[in-house]
């Protein structure tokens, strides 16, 4: 970034200091991993490995994951989940099972007692997804006993004592189900059947643990919601609802830079579709929304049970697919999310290892991915409240997605502003205007900046820092900053002198959010 002093400017932002702001979840940065591929084992789980702990949990994994600043991690699925067990994954003797989802064998080794510890490692909290496939409400509540209930509550907390874990694990967040809407789903449901069996489900999950956060599998579809709602909508907080928008689930094709941030809007649309429905039945401020499955790219794993559709799923991995394309489609949604932070209480990126994930697990080491610096970025660096603001942009060729994506934030302690500014143009700086409150910004900024030498720049085992977060500090005078091609910035603003700490508009409630220090350090 640098000041061109010249012509008029391509793009303009000002923030507004006495609008409303939002009080952004934590939350947002979630994370999920599920048992497909390598996310678990030969992923973060690997016994054996010289990387690993006594409990076979990858030390450089944990390591690289605590600098994302993980709020709460999604598991053990996805399909998976719709014909899982819980029982098979707890105690001494693990048995394997068939994982009809995947068609794969799966050992149990990774089980409930192995996630919860895995999320005190990186400093998570555990969020699991029940079987409201084969499953019933009454094997999901007792899971919620085996985790949450004290010693001596009955057989499945006493099972758990058994087990070695004497004190409850404390789970706090559980969803009912995973897209039992699809019929590509193990037990997938109509939606009278699903609307009876997660009012059920939440009875009894309730009945057992009356402050646990409660979810369930939703989409932005009036049939399946309206039932839904009028009978579990009182025992709910919120609804989970899924996101790819370069579906490669059959073809591993992945779009190239210009067609995947065309579709930079997706995310919004399922925002404002869900939210009018939680209007539309009265629940506003009552439940809000889950996207606790998203990412740009979708699965490769195509059809079939033969060697050759298990060897697709190696696709997932490599390593170049992943660019700046997923970067910038990365903060946009996260900028999405955080613009509707009265709605939107959790985001989860789907997976956190391996697959699509940001962070790609070797025998020898981690690959720090595009997209896992910027979720670093915005984990570490923006403040806590979401601002309004007023912009205009030229669109991106092609597509109705404007060239400048941007998310103003608060610091309430320190009354500072940082912002996420995002230049989407695969070639051309972007040259905009910068005011608060009307009056343009200028002094010395402190900026975190990622662009890669180009669009297509990815990294990988021998090359993991081709694309990595830059901090430096940038002159601006008269407002003007001009933004590198296909990057990410996220820029300390100084507030107008006239403005003090506090005068900003009065929406700010007590949100969970913490940030434990601010200095970057770029991932090693
Ligand atoms: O491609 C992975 C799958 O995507 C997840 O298991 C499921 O929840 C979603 O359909």
């Amino acid at each position: 970034m640098h000041y061109d002093g010249g012509t008029a400017a391509q793009a303009a932002v000002d923030i507004h200091l006495s609008g409303p702001a939002g009080a952004c979840s934590r939350n947002l940065f979630g994370h999920f991993i599920e048992h497909f591929h390598r996310q678990v084992y030969g992923g973060l789980f690997q016994p054996g490995s010289p990387l690993s702990d006594a409990r076979g949990f990858r030390l450089d994994v944990i390591e690289a994951m605590r600098e994302l600043r993980p709020s709460v991690v999604r598991w053990p699925g996805g399909c998976f989940v719709s014909s899982y067990h819980w029982v098979d994954g707890v105690g001494p003797r693990r048995r394997p099972h068939y994982d009809k989802a995947w068609r794969v064998t799966d050992p149990n080794t990774f089980g409930t007692r192995e996630f919860v510890e895995w999320c005190a490692a990186i400093g998570a909290e555990p969020y699991i997804c029940t079987n409201a496939g084969t499953g019933t409400a009454e094997e999901m509540s007792d899971w919620v006993e085996y985790c949450n209930l004290p010693a001596g509550s009955g057989r499945w907390s006493d099972l758990r004592v058994e087990h070695g874990s004497p004190e409850p694990f404390d789970v706090r967040y559980w969803s009912i189900g995973n897209e039992n809407y699809g019929d590509w789903e193990m037990g997938a449901k109509d939606p009278h059947e699903w609307a009876r069996l997660v009012t059920e489900s939440a009875k009894m999950i309730r009945r057992v643990d009356e402050h646990a956060t409660l979810l369930t599998a939703a989409r932005a579809d009036l049939d399946w919601m309206l039932p839904l709602l009028a009978g579990a909508g009182q025992h709910l907080d919120a609804l989970s609802i899924h996101g790819y928008w370069d579906v490669l689930n059959e073809v591993n094709r992945p779009a190239d830079y210009l067609t995947a941030l065309s579709r930079s809007l997706g995310p919004q649309h399922d925002i404002e579709r869900t939210r009018h429905i939680i209007g539309a039945t009265g629940l506003t401020g009552r439940v809000t929304i889950a996207f606790d499955e998203w990412n740009l790219r979708g699965w490769h794993h195509p059809s079939g049970t033969g060697a050759d559709a298990l060897a697709a799923r190696d696709q997932n991995d490599d390593n170049s697919t992943y660019t700046m394309a997923d970067a910038l489609f990365t903060a946009g949604f996260l900028n999405t999310c955080l613009r509707n932070a009265d709605v939107v209480t959790m985001a989860n990126i789907a997976p956190s290892i391996n697959a699509r994930g940001p962070l790609f697990v070797h025998d020898a080491g981690v690959v720090r991915r595009t997209t896992f610096h910027v979720l670093a970025m915005y984990a570490t660096l923006l403040g806590e409240s979401a601002l309004t603001s007023t912009a205009h942009s030229p669109s991106l060729a092609g597509a109705d997605v404007p060239v400048l994506d941007h998310l103003p934030t608060l610091h309430a302690d320190t009354g500072t502003l940082t912002v996420a500014l995002v230049n989407r143009h695969p070639s051309a700086e972007l040259s905009c205007d910068l005011s608060v409150g009307g009056q343009p910004v200028t002094g010395e900024l402190d900026a975190t900046v990622l662009a890669g030498p180009g669009v297509d720049a990815y990294n990988d085992v021998g090359t993991p820092s081709r694309v990595v977060p830059e901090r430096t500090r940038i002159r601006v005078d008269e407002g003007r900053v001009v933004l590198p091609p296909h990057s990410v910035s996220v820029v300390d603003v100084p507030l107008p002198v006239t403005r003090t700490p506090g005068t900003v508009g009065a929406r700010q409630r007590r949100s969970d959010w913490y940030l434990d220090h601010r200095v970057w350090r770029p991932g090693a």
